[in-house]
């Protein structure tokens, strides 16, 4: 029965989320289910709730979309009830995606329940790391940003509004946000995964810069 609205959840998000191009298309979507799943058996929760949760974390982006929240609400309760999900698990479900997003770390974490916990920790792995850094560059392609900019730096937002609305070079965005997860992780198995791709993102960076500079070069000249 679980299962069968799961696929049904599964097989509408597909068709929706195909073509997306900024960041959150239907793979997206599928590696934050598989995370959150494999972050459940670790740490529990109610495996029914981070499956349709983590599926419907990105069903209304606030970036893009205006009373985000509202719409969300409306379209989660909308897909569900029409797969007669109980009403339970239809507020538990609209209540950890309103939760869900960065917003620039401007805010609290109101996060308080444990299934939202574990999504939150795997939608934030799926921005860091190689597929982070990846996301991030095709973001900033799709806006027009410049890769880089050496005298640009790097803001600390004072609200969400400014978070969605700044347009800066992408390299700025580590350390607006990527840089910034590992430490915003809830959960130990989400820690421990974040550590990894921090590192990664750390030598990535050491590496541009290098380039940037010119300085590889240079030291393969003088060898
Ligand atoms: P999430 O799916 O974690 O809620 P967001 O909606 O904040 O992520 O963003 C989707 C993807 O686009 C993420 O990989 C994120 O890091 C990236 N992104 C968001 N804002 C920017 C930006 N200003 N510049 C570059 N990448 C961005
Ligand atoms: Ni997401």
């Amino acid at each position: 029965m679980n299962e069968n609205i799961i696929n049904q959840v599964v097989i509408q998000l597909k068709l929706e989320f195909a073509n997306e191009s900024t960041g959150h298309d239907w793979f997206h979507i599928e590696r934050v289910w598989k995370t959150s799943k494999y972050i459940a058996q670790k740490e529990g929760g109610d495996l029914f709730v981070v499956e349709l949760a983590a599926l419907l974390h990105d069903i209304a982006d606030h970036k893009f979309v205006e009373n985000a929240d509202v719409v969300a609400e409306m379209r989660i309760k909308k897909i569900l009830s029409d797969l007669k999900v109980d009403e339970g698990v239809i507020e538990k479900v609209s209540h950890i995606v309103r939760l869900c997003s960065f917003k620039g770390n401007t805010e609290v974490n109101k996060m308080d329940v444990l299934e939202g916990l574990i999504i939150q920790d795997a939608d934030r792995l799926d921005a860091i790391g190689a597929i982070g850094i990846a996301r991030t560059f095709a973001f900033g392609g799709k806006f027009g940003n410049l890769l880089y900019h050496p005298d640009i730096k790097p803001t600390k937002f004072s609200s969400a509004k400014e978070y969605r609305d700044k347009r800066t070079h992408t390299i700025n965005h580590f350390y607006e946000k990527l840089l910034l997860l590992k430490d915003l992780m809830n959960t130990q198995t989400g820690k421990k995964l974040a550590l990894k791709r921090h590192v990664f993102m750390e030598k990535f960076l050491n590496q541009f810069y290098d380039e940037w500079n010119a300085k590889s070069e240079l030291s393969l000249e003088s060898e």
